[in-house]
């Protein structure tokens, strides 16, 4: 039962637990107050020691910064204050050697408006290849009624460009004109951008913002049949470099538009699973499983080749654009009380600020998250239980640097302070002094090596990954409990979600003399009989149980 996936199968994607790391914010390793692939090397070591097995870069291109970085001014280089294209590649070999593969992201729905191609556009002649890299229009009136995605500042998709004499569409801030992809240039542009990185030896991207690619009048805009063709002629040109490489669907939709981005096998390896996110808190929050079974067993079927991505947190708001009126103003009430804590139809905070620094739900989240069914994602600084700080504008309060020691700047950089370019967080429960690596490297109960625990027994069990997923129906609702499948494998998961003490009788019937062998602890519980299995299991506990067969 025990078959890590190895990093050289072409669908590794399905065994990886994958790190979502910003460079700037990671380590700085030249001393300037930001992060950046000098640093990001030297601390390889800390995540093979986690036990990730892939990291998520977010993007490291020149650019203005006014998105963090998703505002692109040059695809094909790196970003001055993050280090070299030679740094990168250090960076590249070194996590290779250490069997870690690295994805990148490809943000191609829009740049920053300081990219040349806009600044050229801007400057052409209306009607010409240069300025139909993007797309411009002489009102408003085109594409109404698509939604704006920025509510807290934009005020339409539209902005008037003084130079151009014309409107440029854009789904995010103004400063980021879409690109258009009728213009078969634009195509060509991007995938030779692919080529550049796919020849340096990435091993995928995310594909950012990508429902949105294809624009035409009288619809949403978004999950169009001409935007599946593009991720279409995307995919096959990466098949092109054989197998191995990896798309990530970044699509924030309805699980039934999702599914689609998947295609037949032949669009996204993987793509987000957006419903089941704020579905899981939401569960924790009412104890009830209702909403997660429902997001799980809402989820259409997905090609053999392809993933789920999981998360709990990451860089951006807990979004909750696609929930219904009801669960939105149930989050906001119950994970958000604080106004200065919503932004746009989301929630910017931290996974521990979020259940109120609970170690108990912090380790039950994580336990769903690992063994439900999909690639899990792990948000840096999340492993150790990192704060955030919902007074730093935008969504920069989850982006603050990470938290190595209770040195000065944490131990982040050897900067001036005033240099960094974030205030670290520095509250008394949340602060650097108390949550940081080097404490919870030596404390043997810390979360961090709870963490690296549950990323190395998540690793060994293939099934995790692979396998079907099956609710069991107890009549306690507020417990959890599910089968995980793969061929001869089987794994029982039981979860409760009250903060009080619950029973579960699980109907086992047509598992009768299998023994469940609990995970953590290798420890043999009570064969299964006829009469329903009975636990009891303790405030936010769960279990992971090995069910051997008779006589194994
Ligand atoms: C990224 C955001 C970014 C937006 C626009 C998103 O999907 O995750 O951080 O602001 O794309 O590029």
């Amino acid at each position: 039962m025990r078959r890590a996936g190895t990093s050289h199968d072409p669908r590794w994607y399905k065994d990886a637990v994958i790190y979502e790391v910003p460079v700037k914010s990671f380590y700085d390793g030249n001393g300037d107050g930001i992060g950046d692939f000098i640093g990001l090397e030297q601390k390889l070591d800390y995540l093979q020691k986690l036990g990730v097995t892939c990291l998520w870069v977010l993007p490291f291109f020149p650019s203005p910064l006014r998105d963090d970085g998703y505002d692109i001014a040059d695809y094909c280089t790196i970003n001055p204050s993050y280090g070299t294209i030679e740094d990168f590649k250090r960076f590249l070999k070194a996590a290779h050697d250490r069997g870690l593969k690295v994805i990148g992201e490809l943000v191609v729905n829009h740049t920053s408006d300081q990219h040349p191609w806009f600044q050229r556009a801007r400057h052409a002649p209306p009607g010409s290849p240069e300025r139909d890299y993007y797309v411009w229009s002489d009102t408003e009136e085109l594409y109404q009624g698509v939604r704006i995605i920025f509510v807290d500042t934009e005020r339409s998709n539209w902005t008037w460009d003084p130079v151009a004499k014309a409107y440029y569409y854009h789904r995010f801030f103004h400063h980021q004109p879409d690109l258009n992809f009728d213009n078969p240039a634009v195509m060509k542009e991007i995938l030779s951008v692919l080529d550049y990185w796919l020849d340096m030896g990435v091993d995928g991207f995310r594909l950012d913002a990508v429902p949105y690619l294809v624009k035409r009048d009288g619809t949403s805009c978004e999950n169009l049949p001409e935007t599946h063709a593009v991720i279409k002629a995307i995919r096959a040109h990466v098949d092109l470099r054989g197998p191995g490489k990896m798309l990530l669907a970044e699509a924030n939709q309805l699980p039934v538009d999702v599914r689609e981005y998947f295609g037949d096998g032949d669009e996204c390896h993987m793509a987000y699973h957006f419903p089941v996110m704020p579905r899981l808190f939401m569960g924790i929050h009412l104890e009830d499983r209702q909403p997660i079974v429902d997001a799980i067993e809402q989820t259409p079927p997905i090609p053999e080749s392809c993933q789920w991505a999981l998360f709990l947190r990451n860089h951006d708001e807990l979004t909750l654009e696609m929930v219904t009126d009801e669960e939105r103003d149930y989050m906001y009430l119950a994970y958000s009380q604080d106004p200065q804590a919503r932004i746009n139809a989301g929630i910017r905070r931290r996974l521990a600020p979020l259940v109120g620094n609970d170690r108990r739900q912090i380790e039950l989240l994580h336990g769903l998250l690992f063994s439900f069914p999909g690639t899990p994602i792990v948000y840096y600084g999340d492993e150790i239980g990192m704060g955030d700080n919902v007074y730093l504008g935008d969504r920069n309060g989850v982006r603050t640097p990470m938290q190595w020691t209770s040195d000065r700047n944490g131990g982040f950089s050897r900067a001036d302070p005033a240099r960094l370019y974030s205030p670290l967080i520095m509250d008394h429960v949340y602060g650097y002094q108390s949550v940081n690596v080097e404490a919870e490297e030596s404390d043997t109960a810390s979360l961090l090596y709870w963490m690296r625990n549950m990323i190395r027994l998540r690793r060994l069990f293939t099934v995790f990954g692979r396998g079907t997923i099956e609710f069991l129906a107890p009549s306690n609702r507020r417990v959890l409990a599910y089968l995980r499948r793969c061929k001869d494998d089987l794994i029982l998961c039981v979860a409760n979600l009250a903060g009080s003490v619950q029973p579960a009788e699980l109907d086992l019937g047509a598992l009768n003399g299998y023994v469940p062998v609990e995970m953590l602890g290798y420890t043999e519980f009570p064969a299964i009989g006829e009469l329903p299995y009975f636990l009891t299991l303790g405030p936010y506990g769960f279990y992971w149980f090995e069910l051997q067969r008779p006589g194994a």
